[in-house]
């Protein structure tokens, strides 16, 4: 047994300790590239949808497209925790998550992440029965963009701040071992991270929270159409691979 395999126990032990660095990864390169930087986290995020796939936003990503590419990054037997998302639809029951959480198990994955909390208790509950351990993610939820009519930051507002601090305490309770705080108003996702019991793990949320998740394709600029505002790419890797598509290009024709 490789003895140094990252478990989701030892990702929630790493509460208010050294930070933790997750990224999303879609195919095997990528997740053999984050596991040899030594990344702990890795999130087949049907964020795969927009930088993948084509589509306007997450809403239309199936469980077999999860299925396809939770396969390819589990290809790469990272040491780290290779954790993936239900899509939109594939949890309206307690019945229908533990269905399709274990379908993404059987693709590879170490654990699965849903978007809610209160709202979705049931489920949570029901896939921690079932020893799946479960990603949380709160704040904005890109699997409602439509209802809601946009990428809005959460818990500015009062209500909003007491509801993230209700559902995160909720995640912590029944069983998550980290939460994604996803365009979080900075000081709410600051403090959710002093009150809950599990690592926060921010995307777009300030520089508080316990960790940090960054779609890898924002980070080194391979999908240069939209970058959100809250990220700076190290690289523009795209820019590099135009630059020799074109070069290459010109050699073969002259
Ligand atoms: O789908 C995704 O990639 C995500 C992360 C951005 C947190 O949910």
């Amino acid at each position: 047994m490789d003895t140094s395999k990252i478990t989701a126990d030892q990702l929630r032990a790493r509460k208010g300790g050294v930070r933790i660095p997750a990224l999303t990864a879609y195919d095997y390169p990528t997740a053999r590239l984050l596991d040899e930087a030594g990344i702990p986290l890795i999130l087949v995020g049907d964020s795969l949808g927009m930088v993948v796939l084509g589509y306007p936003d997450t809403t239309a990503v199936t469980m077999e497209e999860m299925e396809h590419h939770t396969r390819a990054a589990a290809r790469a037997r990272p040491k780290a925790l290779l954790a993936a998302d239900l899509p939109s639809r594939s949890y309206r029951t307690p019945a229908e998550a533990v269905v399709n959480a274990r379908r993404l198990v059987a693709a590879g994955a170490e654990a699965v992440k849903a978007e809610g909390g209160l709202s979705i208790a049931d489920q949570v509950r029901a896939i921690v029965a079932e020893g799946i351990p479960f990603l949380g993610h709160l704040g904005m939820l890109p699997q409602h963009v439509l209802e809601e009519g946009g990428y809005r930051i959460k818990g500015k507002r009062e209500h909003e701040r007491e509801a993230l601090l209700e559902d995160a305490r909720f995640l912590a309770e029944a069983g998550a071992f980290a939460v994604v705080l996803e365009l979080v108003w900075p000081a709410v996702a600051a403090e959710v991270t002093r009150t809950v019991a599990i690592p926060t793990i921010g995307i777009g949320s300030g520089p508080d929270c316990d960790g940090q998740i960054l779609v890898v394709n924002d980070l080194v600029g391979t999908f240069p159409w939209f970058t959100p505002r809250f990220v700076t790419p190290r690289v523009r890797a795209f820019d590099q691979m135009r630059a020799a598509i074109e070069e290459w290009s010109r050699s073969v024709r002259s």
